[in-house]
């Protein structure tokens, strides 16, 4: 049955984990949905391990909106999650609301997720208000990477833990559904979901939130570059997908490729004809 809106309480309160990964197209969403994930996030890493760009910051909403759609037509049973890139909610509530209703309205999203603590409470709110479930994501927020010294581990002094904490208390008094905590130490993160009453959702934050999130192409091995010390590797498709090219490279060189069975054949006798016809016109 699809994970709706009110297992996100469900599930903390029955102690069930939350599933979520992310995806980014027909494919990757359709395994996702084939393998029973509970929410699939069109994440705006699709920046990095989709387009190949350094930062997340410079990915568009209407990219996000395609890649959003396409993960909808792969995953139509799924919890589906847009996240809002930058500078598409930060600057008013308007945009907020425009935004995150593209992401309901053009590609078929069931809720939205936003980086940042309190000073977008307001913005939770008003997303929240137009009918759109939302997911708050605090700790490492990559398009804030600059001001928080770089993609490294945040809530690293006793002050700033104390601080996260509140921030993840008002975004749920402001209406989200649950909140992502990434890279945060694990006592912190264990301090947030058990003063919580939405569900926790960790990325590099420990064993004690109620539910976990990998990118897609991490847990593959599909991505550029060595992932995260928290990522656990559950294939090497990376190697596999590259060997494969490689077998096929050399099978089309070396004339293996394509063989009888893989050729479409035609009836002796219209062949026949064809070469008869072939050889009248000199
Ligand atoms: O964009 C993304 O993939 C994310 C996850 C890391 C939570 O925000």
């Amino acid at each position: 049955m699809k994970f709706s809106i009110p297992d996100f309480t469900r599930h903390k309160a029955e102690r069930l984990p939350i599933v979520m990964v992310t995806a980014y197209d027909h494919p990757s969403a359709r395994f996702a949905e084939q393998a029973g994930v509970d929410v699939i996030l069109v994440g705006d890493s699709a920046a990095n391990v989709v387009l190949g760009l350094d930062r997340t910051n410079a990915i568009t909403m209407n990219t996000m909106v395609v890649l959003a759609a396409a993960a909808r037509r792969g995953a139509p049973e799924t919890l589906l999650v847009g996240d809002l890139p930058f500078l598409t909610f930060q600057a008013c509530d308007e945009d907020a609301v425009r935004n995150a209703g593209r992401f309901v309205a053009e590609a078929g999203c069931d809720a939205v997720k936003l980086e940042g603590g309190r000073a977008m409470a307001r913005r939770v709110r008003a997303i929240t208000d137009a009918g759109i479930p939302v997911i708050g994501h605090v700790g490492l927020t990559p398009q804030s990477a600059t001001q928080l010294g770089g993609m490294r581990m945040q809530a690293r002094t006793h002050e700033s833990a104390l601080a996260l904490i509140d921030d993840a208390r008002i975004l749920q008094d402001a209406g989200a559904v649950a909140i992502v905590l990434e890279a945060i130490p694990a006592p912190i993160a264990a301090a947030v979901t058990t003063r919580l009453d939405i569900p926790t959702i960790g990325i590099g934050a420990g064993a004690a939130c109620d539910g976990q999130v990998l990118v897609y192409h991490d847990l593959l091995g599909l991505g550029a570059g060595t992932p995260p010390s928290f990522v656990r590797r559950y294939a090497a498709l990376g190697e596999a997908t590259r060997d494969a090219l490689a077998h096929y490279a050399a099978d089309v060189r070396e004339r293996r490729y394509p063989s009888a069975d893989e050729t479409y054949r035609m009836s002796a006798t219209e062949l026949a004809a064809f070469e008869q016809d072939l050889a009248a016109r000199g």
